[in-house]
């Protein structure tokens, strides 16, 4: 069975074909990265804009990419599944305007999706021997969250973002030493060369709770910098290499909070499986560590690749699959964007 799926919650348009909910067949992904970086952050009405000129150059490029022809399209597709939110509302809005267009075009079942569903599936997606229950860590630009997938639609949130999530750190730190944007690759590329011992930063695990928070630490990166470079002149007076070492160890103090808290997470609810998701997962300090990590305790770790850490319609897509199987054909057409969806089981 194919599914359509559609995304478009913050600064990525994609369109991807998924098979069974496991094979991806396309994912065709514009990012908007040039229209963003100079704002070292991304801008909600040039997100929306942006969406709208993609949409279609991304839908062609996923049919062809799927050998699909339009006027198969009915024939060869059993659903469409899109991204109800969380996300921005004027680019979510176009992907949901997408979504009603084709399904009401080919007439195809709509499925609802919300985002963070797409990251917990994610690693479904190379890992066919991955199925739940297990616990996922959701570390993206927008949240940080522990799920507990007890079956496919079957979630228990154990621990959110109560400020800062851990993306946004890596943004904010970036922008703060004028690395650039989006922060998390840059700061993981010039912590290669840093010395992450060279600072202690503060690690915010929050116990007992399973809740995380990254603005404290961010601040501590702040008063670091202002004390070594100087109030008035902040990061410009630092060299390359302080610069490293600073992002070295603020990495090391996120990594170390993230995987101390899933690993001890996974022994207290039993789960001996741990799956990672969203675009902080293509760190590659925490991939590594987190695989080192759970073959000492003994646990199966899951990464998605790369391109499926960051957000992309064939998680979205996968998602879908497994939503539209349980529930059947809904004439859902009259679903609304949710900027602040919840997490809910189905
Ligand atoms: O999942 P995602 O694409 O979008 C959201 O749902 O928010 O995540 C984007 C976030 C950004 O904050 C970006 O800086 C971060 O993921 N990110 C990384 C890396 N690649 C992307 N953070 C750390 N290391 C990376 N290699
Ligand atoms: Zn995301």
């Amino acid at each position: 069975m194919l599914i359509l799926g559609i995304e478009t919650s913050c600064d990525e348009t994609s369109i991807a074909v998924v098979s069974d909910g496991r094979k991806v067949i396309a994912n065709a992904v514009a990012s908007q990265i040039n229209i963003h970086s100079r704002y070292s952050g991304v801008v909600p009405e040039l997100a929306s804009r942006a969406h709208l000129e993609n949409i279609n150059l991304v839908f062609e490029e996923a049919l062809n990419n799927a050998k699909i022809n339009k006027k198969d399209l009915a024939k060869k597709i059993s659903a469409v599944s899109y991204t109800r939110g969380p996300g921005l509302a004027g680019a979510l809005l176009v992907g949901q305007i997408t979504a009603q267009t084709l399904s009401f075009i080919y007439k195809l079942p709509l499925v609802d999706v919300n985002h963070l569903e797409g990251h917990l599936y994610a690693a479904l997606l190379e890992h066919k021997g991955l199925r739940p229950p297990y616990l996922c860590l959701i570390a993206s630009g927008g949240h940080t969250e522990l799920v507990i997938v007890k079956g496919y639609g079957k979630y228990n949130l154990i621990g959110a973002t109560r400020d800062d999530a851990a993306g946004e750190a890596f943004d904010k730190v970036s922008k703060l030493l004028g690395l650039g944007y989006p922060g998390g690759p840059v700061i993981d590329n010039i912590s290669k060369k840093g010395n992450s011992s060279r600072i202690r930063f503060p690690r915010p695990f929050l116990w007992p709770s399973w809740d995380f928070s990254f603005s404290g630490l961010k601040t501590a990166v702040v008063n670091h910098v202002k004390s070594v470079s100087g109030y008035k002149e902040r990061a410009k007076n630092l060299s390359r290499k302080e610069k490293a070492d600073i992002s070295a160890s603020f990495q090391d103090a996120v990594v170390e909070t993230l995987i101390e808290k899933t690993i001890k997470a996974a022994k207290r609810y039993k789960m001996n499986t741990v799956v990672l998701g969203g675009g902080v997962s293509a760190n590659s300090e925490l991939r590594s560590a987190v695989l080192k990590r759970c073959r000492k305790e003994g646990l199966k770790a899951y990464l998605p690749s790369l391109e499926l850490c960051t957000d992309n319609a064939a998680m979205i897509a996968c998602a879908g699959y497994y939503k539209f199987k349980r529930l059947g054909i809904k004439k859902v057409i009259e679903t609304k964007i949710e900027p602040n969806l919840k997490l809910q089981s189905w």
